[in-house]
Parts: structure tokens; C-alpha cells; sequence
């Protein structure tokens, strides 16, 4: 008895000391990657997944200080063990020829992992030659997304730094429990789709302490969108926070329980917001909370926009499917670039309901702003300025 309960605590130590001992360590550079800059290192960040991705225990990837040119990748699951940490020290590059990428529309893929950390580091898109491509009229390549997320679960993005996306910086897609934490974005206020983080067909994401100046959407919310949670948010320039556009398809699954608190925007277009095409479709918001939020000289700080339709595109307006309901707006001030502070334009086909207004003060040039409503029904609680209209 005693001494087959000696040789079960010493096979539990000797795994035990196996698993420590054979936790992998990969540094790219041992793999043939150079930090120049200059010198492709694909294949080598590949080979260096490979052995991290096939590895039975946790393993480390190690890319140190430098500049590393990498050409669209893909890091591709499922793999031999859950948990592999990207140590990211150096920074990224995107080549400068805007047709290098490809026409996949991505840079740099996770696909079908589990329990990836992306951790610390740099991201250069170098989206500037194409978004002047873009700009000219010729014909451009699709434009790729800078890091992308597809089937995906227990994902960790910390202390990242994402510059100059070609097209949105960071997407989560068909994902489940996905944290943010401690990223900045930036890209010029005049470069076309460059959203800081789009999260689609996803549950149980966590956005936080995160910082976003770019081009378009600060945050974009895309359909099948369930759990989200963002806090401390700083957005501008930039679009806002989006949720939306939804109902371009008649079936698409809804946005469900998604929640902003303590954010900043400044001199952005929209604070939050909510868009949808008006056209026909089954998707759905329902209950959400944009609470704590400062407005520094933003266009539109509060926005429910369901006749959606931009660059002169000859929408048929037939009132939009999507229907929108329980959504709470509180604790929100600051100042408005135009003088209309909130504007509901809710879907004459499937109007907005139970919408809540608490403790509001949007001021426009020192005087209260103005609201407007379409098809909508809500209530207020509270201090609200400018007055509702619902
Ligand atoms: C690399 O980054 C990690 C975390 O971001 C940090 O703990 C570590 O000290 C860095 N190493 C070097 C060599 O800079
Ligand atoms: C709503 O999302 C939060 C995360 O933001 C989660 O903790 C909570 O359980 C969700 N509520 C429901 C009813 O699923």
C-alpha cells in the first residue's frame, strides 16, 4: 500500500517536472528571422508556430526588439496545446507595396486556435500607399485587415500597439471569449476603413483600457455579437462606437447585451451609435448600455440611425427590419459639434422601444443642445438635457 502510494507521488512529480522542463521556448530569430526590416521572415515566424503549435505543453513565442517584415500569414489550429503566448518585444511590418498582401484581405490570421496571448509589441500596416490608392480611383487590391481572429477561443490581446492598418486594425470573428486589454491604435483621421477593433459573430469579448485614433469606427459591432463588454475607451479621432451597420442581409443574427462604460470621445463624428440599412431583415439590439461617457466637441454624441445608407448609394427605403430595443444611455455629458446633441431615427417598419435616457447634459456652443425622434418609445429618469422627445 504505502509503497504503491509512493510510486503514484512520484509519477505525479516526474509529469509534473516533464511539463515545466518541456515548456517550449521559440525565439524567431533561431528560426531565420531578421530584424531588419527588411529580409522576409514568414516563413520563419511559420516554422516558429509550427514547433509552438505542435508542442504537447504551453509554449512561448519570442520575437525580441526589431523590425520583422512579415508577408500575409496565417497561424493556423487546431494545435497539440492550449496555451501559446506570443512575446512580442519588437514590431511587426507590413510590406510597403500595397499588392504584396495578396487579395485575402488579411495580414496577419489566427484561425482556429485556442488560448493564444498576444502580448506587448508593435504593428505597422503601412496603409499609407494604399489608402492613396484608394483615394485615386484606380483599381486597388481588397485592402487587408492588420491582425484578424477567425474561430477562435480564449484569446488575449494585451499592450499592443497597431499603427496605419491597412484596412481595420484588429478584427475578432465567429470567436468566443476574447480579451482586449491595453491596445493603441492609430491611424491618420482621413484614412478610408481603417476601424480600430471589429467584433463579429462573437461571444464574450472584453475590450478595455484601450485608446483608439483612426479613420473610421473606433469600435464596430457587427452581427451574431453577444456579451461584449468595453470599458474604458478613449475614441478620437475616429467614427465612434458602432454598432452597426446591420440589417444589409434579411437574416442575420441579432447584437445582444453589449455594454460601454467610461469612455472619452473627442472630436470624433459620432459618440455611440447605432446604425442600420433600411431595408428588410430579421436581426436585432437588444439591451445595451452606454453609461459614463464624456463628450469632448463630438458631431453626433448620441445616434440611432436606421436609414443608413452612405456615399450617394441608391438605397430602397422601405424602414428597417432591424429592431432595436432596451437600450439605456446614462451618466453622459459633454459637448456637441452641432447643435443636435441626441437623434433617434428609429424604423418606421419596427420602431425602437423602451429606450432610456438618465442623467444627460449635452451642451452645444453653451447652450443645450437639441434631440430628435422618430418612431420610437422611451422614458427618462433623471436630469436630461437636451430634453427627450420621446
Ligand atoms: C519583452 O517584453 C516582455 C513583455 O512585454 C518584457 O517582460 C520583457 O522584459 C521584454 N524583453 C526584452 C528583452 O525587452
Ligand atoms: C452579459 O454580458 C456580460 C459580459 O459583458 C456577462 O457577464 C453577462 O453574464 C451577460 N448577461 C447575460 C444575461 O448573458
Amino acid at each position: 500500500m504505502a509503497n504503491s502510494r509512493k510510486s503514484l507521488v512520484f509519477i505525479v512529480f516526474f509529469h509534473l517536472f516533464i511539463q515545466i522542463s518541456s515548456a517550449g521556448s521559440y525565439n524567431v530569430i533561431t528560426f531565420g528571422a531578421k530584424p531588419d526590416g527588411k529580409t522576409d521572415s514568414t516563413q520563419s515566424f511559420l516554422k516558429a508556430w509550427k514547433s509552438a503549435c505542435s508542442s504537447l505543453t504551453r509554449s512561448t513565442i519570442n520575437v525580441p526588439k526589431g523590425r520583422f517584415l512579415l508577408t500575409a500569414i496565417t497561424f493556423r489550429g487546431p494545435c497539440k496545446n492550449n496555451n501559446i503566448i506570443f512575446l512580442l518585444n519588437g514590431t511587426l511590418v507590413a510590406p510597403l507595396d500595397y499588392n504584396a498582401l495578396g487579395d485575402s484581405g488579411y495580414w496577419i490570421l489566427f484561425t482556429k486556435v485556442n488560448g493564444v496571448s498576444f502580448i506587448g509589441g508593435n504593428i505597422d500596416g503601412k496603409g499609407t500607399a494604399y489608402w492613396a490608392c484608394k483615394g485615386s480611383g484606380k483599381k486597388c487590391p481588397p485592402g487587408a485587415r492588420s491582425i484578424t481572429f477567425n474561430w477562435a477561443s480564449n484569446i488575449i490581446i494585451s499592450g499592443l500597439t497597431s499603427i496605419n492598418s491597412r484596412q481595420t486594425h484588429i478584427v475578432i470573428n465567429s470567436c468566443n471569449n476574447v480579451v482586449v486589454k491595453n491596445v493603441k491604435i492609430m491611424a491618420p483621421d482621413q484614412s478610408p476603413n481603417t476601424d480600430g477593433i471589429h467584433v463579429q459573430s462573437s461571444t464574450g469579448v472584453t475590450i478595455s483600457g484601450t485608446t483608439i485614433k483612426t479613420g473610421d469606427d473606433c469600435i464596430s459591432i457587427g452581427d451574431g455579437t453577444k456579451n461584449l463588454f468595453m470599458s474604458d475607451i478613449k475614441c478620437g479621432p475616429g467614427h465612434g462606437v458602432s454598432i452597426g451597420s446591420l440589417g444589409k442581409e434579411v437574416n442575420e443574427n441579432g447584437v445582444e447585451n453589449v455594454t460601454l462604460v467610461n469612455a472619452v470621445f473627442t472630436k470624433s463624428d459620432n459618440g455611440v451609435r447605432i446604425k442600420t440599412w433600411p431595408t428588410p431583415s430579421n436581426g436585432f439590439v437588444k439591451h445595451v448600455v452606454f453609461e459614463n461617457i464624456i463628450m469632448n466637441d463630438v458631431k453626433h454624441p448620441i445616434l440611432i440611425d436606421q436609414n443608413y445608407c452612405p456615399n450617394n448609394q441608391r438605397c430602397s427605403v422601405q424602414g428597417s427590419g432591424v429592431k432595436i430595443s432596451d437600450v439605456t444611455y446614462k451618466n453622459i455629458e459633454g459637448t456637441s459639434a452641432t447643435s443636435e446633441g441626441i437623434t433617434f431615427d428609429c424604423s418606421s417598419k419596427s420602431p425602437c422601444s423602451n429606450i432610456r435616457l438618465q442623467d444627460i447634459k449635452l451642451t452645444y456652443k453653451n447652450k443645450a443642445a437639441t434631440s430628435s425622434c422618430k418612431n420610437i418609445d422611451g422614458s427618462t429618469i433623471g436630469l436630461v438635457f437636451p430634453q427627450s422627445c420621446f
